[in-house]
């Protein structure tokens, strides 16, 4: 028979090992929720976004190490000039810490634990100038919300901000402590197996925000800048790798297939 003839039999065992071993194009399902107050809202910045923005454009460049991923920002809320759903993000105004932590109770309830879920949480800002807070203690409640995080969703990547300054009266003294304080509280859970990790605000001044408090578009840059590094380490360290699509289907089918291609191997020897 013609269709079953050596050089054809060759061509069509060529084609399907090309087939098994072709690249497959794995496709990260990348859903971020940026979670804090007015900073993590895009206060200051002219649209609307602030950090939100310049990392989405940094995500999304040709040069990017996600270009192949389906990037969502989510949250409860929306701001900025991002299309929907990209304007989504839970940043609430004037919310201290533990304020943050109730706002991020709706988000963390929806379908979460999947690898490829990130947050990126920057709080305190709000604590380092409300008299009736205790600042020594604003390092633990920063703790208590990270462990709310990793508790409901315990494969995302939790990214955890520094604060960025402030010329307002002494609360540069007072984020200058609670900064110094952040890594040990990121740390400690990272060692514990939490996907927990800091990212340094460091290369924000003053000078690069608008009221002495949020960062202008700038600042808002420099801070997507920030996010990306830590976005790049959290997928080194294998923590976004996400729920995808095509490399699953081959590996799941790849074993009935090379059975075929022995079948026929095998068929055409003897
Ligand atoms: C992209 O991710 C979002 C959020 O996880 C999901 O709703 C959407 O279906 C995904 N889109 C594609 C094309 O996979
Ligand atoms: C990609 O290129 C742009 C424009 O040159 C640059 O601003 C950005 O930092 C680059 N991104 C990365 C991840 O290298
Ligand atoms: C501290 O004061 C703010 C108003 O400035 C208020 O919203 C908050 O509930 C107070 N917190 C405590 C713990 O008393
Ligand atoms: C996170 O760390 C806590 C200890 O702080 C530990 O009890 C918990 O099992 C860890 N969770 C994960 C998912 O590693
Ligand atoms: C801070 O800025 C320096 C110089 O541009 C850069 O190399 C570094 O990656 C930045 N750090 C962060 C955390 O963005």
């Amino acid at each position: 028979m013609m269709l079953y003839s050596p050089p054809m039999t060759s061509l069509l065992l060529l084609l399907t090992v090309t087939f098994l071993l072709s690249p497959t194009q794995a496709k990260t399902n990348l859903r971020i929720l940026p979670l804090g107050d007015s900073i993590t809202w895009g206060y200051g910045s002219t649209s609307g976004s602030g950090y939100r923005g310049f990392l989405l454009t940094l995500l999304t460049a040709s040069n990017s190490s996600f270009l192949n991923d389906n990037i969502t920002y989510i949250g409860t809320l929306t701001s900025g000039n991002l299309p929907p759903p990209e304007n989504a993000n839970e940043g609430h105004v004037g919310a201290v810490i533990t304020q943050i932590a109730t706002f991020a109770e709706v988000p963390l309830s929806w379908t979460g634990a999947l690898e490829g879920d990130v947050v990126l949480l920057m709080a305190g800002t709000n604590d380092m100038f409300k008299p009736n807070l205790s600042l020594a203690d604003a390092p633990n409640r920063l703790g208590v919300l990270i462990d709310e995080i990793v508790a409901a969703w315990p494969k995302a990547a939790v990214l955890v901000a520094t604060l960025t300054p402030s010329a307002l009266g002494s609360t540069q003294t007072n984020i200058d402590a609670y900064n110094l304080q952040v890594p040990g509280v990121v740390n400690a859970r990272a060692k514990a197996g939490n996907r927990t990790l800091v990212v340094s605000m460091a290369n924000i001044t003053v000078g690069m925000e608008v009221d002495g408090l949020h960062p202008n578009d700038f600042g808002y840059g420099l801070m997507a800048d920030a996010w990306y590094g830590g976005l790049l380490e959290a997928k080194s360290k294998g923590w976004i790798q996400g729920e995808t699509s095509g490399a699953v289907l081959i590996k799941g089918t790849s074993l009935i297939q090379w059975f075929g291609v022995v079948v026929l191997t095998l068929w055409n020897c003897v």
